[in-house]
């Protein structure tokens, strides 16, 4: 199998000479980041052959062209998952989209539940590391053995972290468990993932950084931590609201990646 079916030549070259060097994936209720984007173009997952797309509400599948400042990016928005029925390879075919359009560093974004508690909601956690709990890779097929020492870049989490704290903006770190979801998890299920190192859990992003290290990106990932953990509280979890806490979060995070994109 090829390790990327895309080439610079699915895409035009007025794309191509945009030149984004940073791709971002905007997880749920995150949607609103491109409104702090100086949008040039769009281009829809489905005008591209092999992209799997989304049903699910509030991931609408489009990549945004523009700027930050005066950084060219592009944003994947909306993804796929692997409780839609995708393979963990579909799942990841956005992130050998955009290492085909040039992109050096990937962004990674979701909402997830919250399993130490430590945390609160509202807040971001960035991912220091995960546990890949679903048995699914991207990479099945190859390239087989691909190192996950350090699939969160140490130094952008340096550069992430350092303006975080200039911005005042709270930012706890720590591990992601990726579950295959659709449902949430069951209390005993979050006590689990307690005992196994996760400080949070959700449903996407961990195929797309295995992916984007296999092919050499450097990447970082942040999890709006979007509700407390099935049994934490008394209240039941509800993809409403964990729609609303995403939506109310993204601007601080927009914050923090200008910031940090402009430096
Ligand atoms: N569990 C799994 N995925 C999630 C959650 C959760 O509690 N919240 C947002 N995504």
């Amino acid at each position: 199998m090829f390790p990327n079916e895309f080439t610079p030549h699915h895409f035009s070259s007025a794309l191509l000479e945009r030149q984004p060097k940073i791709g971002l994936v905007l997880g749920s209720g995150l949607g609103g980041f491109v409104d702090r984007m100086r949008v040039a173009e769009t281009l829809p997952y489905r005008d591209i052959h092999g992209l799997p797309v989304s049903r699910v509400p509030g991931h609408e599948g489009v990549f945004v062209f523009g700027t930050i400042g005066d950084i060219e990016v592009v944003v994947a928005q909306g993804r796929a998952h692997l409780y839609e029925g995708f393979s963990a390879r579909e799942v990841a075919a956005g992130v050998r989209a955009m290492a085909a359009m040039g992109i050096e560093k990937l962004i990674l974004t979701n909402a997830a539940g919250i399993v130490n508690d430590d945390f609160q909601p509202g807040q971001w956690m960035q991912i220091a590391d995960h546990l890949n709990l679903t048995g699914q890779s991207p990479l099945t097929g190859g390239p087989h053995f691909v190192d996950q020492t350090g699939v969160y870049s140490r130094s952008l989490r340096q550069i992430f972290r350092d303006h975080a704290d200039r911005l005042g903006i709270p930012l706890a770190e720590g591990v992601y468990a990726w579950v295959p979801g659709p449902q949430y998890e069951t209390p005993a299920e979050v006590r689990m993932l307690r005992v196994l190192g996760a400080d949070a859990v959700g449903m996407s992003t961990v195929p797309e950084a295995i992916q984007a290290r296999a092919l050499g990106l450097k990447v970082a990932g942040f999890s709006c931590l979007t509700n407390y953990g099935a049994g934490m509280t008394a209240e039941r979890l509800d993809h409403d609201d964990v729609l609303k806490a995403g939506r109310e979060a993204a601007d601080m995070l927009a914050r923090l990646l200008e910031a940090s994109f402009l430096a």
